[in-house]
């Protein structure tokens, strides 16, 4: 857990603002991705902010373009390339600053074939992100064209501004980068080895949510509840070092105290302690990590979501094995069983990938047995995408597109079986409710999501806004329900 200190980039920021002084700029960003890429573009956004410019969502209204960017599937690509094309004739015409950044920056094909073929100023990478106001200091005062790429592990880094996207749910992200090398996966390769915040940083930003009015958070991770997991290791093999070496060992009690909350199930007993805070989720967790200490921290802490994202990727045992997932279609399900004894009213919310290269009928028929069983509340389907660098990748027995389709499709009808049996339960049932605003489609009502995430729209007064309400659920319309409070 090194801390850098980032006063010298940060004075960039004011560099900037003064070149920019009376200039009524205006930034676009458009940010690709996980909820991680999201809190990173915020950090960017709180910076750009500071840099005197002003956010418009009118692309062709900027005077800077940020992409942040994700690589965990193809068409992820596609989507940035399609939008770098449609900005080259924004720069010809009026000078605009292109800066792009994020995992797919990681990736050296990538960059290659950007520098080659696209316009830019600015391509910055996961690592970087502190750097962005000097890069961007660059760019505009040399009119250089800065490439800023770091293949090793970004340390962590604190006090970046930021400039959050709601009022009511924050997101804070407590570990960067991922150790586990499922063979599909791009993350590693892009986020680095895993590393964790240090608990007392993450308790005082929620603390300071809390103070600002926030209601919701999000603890964000790559494989958030292995938090410290790392660090812990490490502890221990100093400790043995140590105890190796007799005269150093009193200094092994005295840094044991200093890491009081050493695992995930500690800092969610300690956010949940935090006033002010009304419900707190995690993503994305790994099945191999919800251990007994985990599932008892959310069953104890009231505040923690009983909706729980348990990514299964695949119900068949031999495919998982060649996933590298760690666990079996068996334990897969025990762990299920033990967390619903365990967490009253727990319901599980997942990930699937459909066309893992050498994924049989049998193995695809495993998947859909799994979902039949844990009758899953949420499901985000993924065709598999091959990702340069991987090792399924270069696996020789890819499965044809049109099996892929027609196994997601299969997955898609069961999916919305399984959807409306679900939907039928809530009939009838009083939610707490938090009141997010109006509803998109219909301006006259209110909407807010159940714990399990469902969209639920009623009648109400705007003051409701922001307020955790019991709203009886009165009919169900597949993607959304219909709800009712007494409360006005
Ligand atoms: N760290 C998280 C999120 C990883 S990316 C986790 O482990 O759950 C989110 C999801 O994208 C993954 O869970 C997986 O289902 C999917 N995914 C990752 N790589 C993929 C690939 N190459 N093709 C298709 N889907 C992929
Ligand atoms: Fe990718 Fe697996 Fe890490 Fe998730 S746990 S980010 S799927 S390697
Ligand atoms: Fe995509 Fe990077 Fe997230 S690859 S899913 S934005 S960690």
């Amino acid at each position: 857990m090194l801390k850098t200190d980032i006063k010298d980039e940060l004075t960039y920021i004011e560099k900037v603002k003064k070149i920019n002084e009376g200039k009524n700029l205006k930034y676009h960003i458009l940010t690709m991705g996980c909820q991680l890429n999201e809190n990173d573009s915020e950090k960017i956004c709180g910076m750009v902010e500071q840099m005197g410019y002003t956010k418009t969502d009118d692309v062709m209204d900027a005077d800077l373009v940020i992409y942040n960017t994700c690589c965990v599937r193809e068409n992820a690509e596609e989507r940035l390339f399609g939008k770098l094309g449609e900005v080259k004739k924004l720069k010809e015409a009026k000078g605009t600053i292109i800066a792009i950044g994020g995992c797919m920056m990681q990736e050296k094909h990538i960059v290659d074939k950007i520098k080659k073929s696209y316009s830019y100023d600015v391509i910055f990478g996961t690592h970087t992100l502190k750097n962005f106001p000097k890069d961007l200091y660059d760019a505009i005062l040399e009119r250089k064209k800065i490439t800023d790429i770091l293949d090793i592990d970004g340390e962590i880094i604190e006090g970046l501004p930021i400039k959050r996207n709601d009022n009511i749910r924050a997101s804070v992200t407590i570990m960067n980068g991922c150790n586990n090398f499922c063979t599909y996966c791009i993350v590693p390769y892009v986020r680095g080895r895993e590393r964790s915040r240090a608990p007392e940083d993450i308790l005082n930003e929620v603390r300071k949510l809390a103070q600002e009015g926030y209601k919701e958070i999000t603890l964000l991770g790559q494989n958030v509840n292995s938090y410290m997991r790392v660090e812990r290791e490490k502890f221990k093999q100093s400790i043995k070092d140590e105890s190796d070496n007799v005269e150093k060992s009193s200094s092994a009690g005295q840094r044991n105290s200093i890491n009081e909350i050493d695992s995930f199930a500690k800092l969610l007993r300690a956010v949940n302690e935090i006033p002010g805070i009304e419900k707190i989720r995690f993503i994305s967790p790994h099945p191999k990590d919800f251990t007994d200490d985990v599932i008892e921290a959310i069953r104890d802490c009231s505040k923690v979501s009983k909706f729980i994202h348990l990514p299964l990727q695949s119900g068949s045992t031999e495919v998982l094995k060649v996933m590298n997932r760690v666990y079996t279609k068996e334990q897969y399900l025990e762990l299920v069983e033990k967390m619903k004894k365990k967490i009253s009213n727990v319901k599980f919310s997942t990930d699937i990938i459909v066309g893992f290269p050498g994924e049989t009928e049998e193995d695809f028929e495993d998947t859909l047995d799994v979902v039949r069983k844990v009758k899953f509340e949420q499901i985000f389907m993924f065709i598999y995408s091959r990702r340069v660098g991987t090792p399924a990748d270069k696996m020789e027995n890819q499965i044809p597109e049109e099996i892929k389709h027609k196994r997601f499709d299969r997955l898609k009808s069961l999916y919305e079986e399984i959807l409306k049996e679900n939907n039928h339960e809530y009939i009838g049932k009083v939610e707490q409710i938090l009141i997010e605003g109006y509803s998109k489609t219909n301006k006259e009502l209110l909407t807010g999501r159940t714990d399990t995430n469902k969209v639920v729209v009623l009648e109400g007064d705007g003051s409701l806004i922001g307020k955790v309400i019991p709203v009886k659920i009165v009919s169900e319309h597949m993607w959304y329900l219909k709800g009712e409070s007494n409360i006005k």
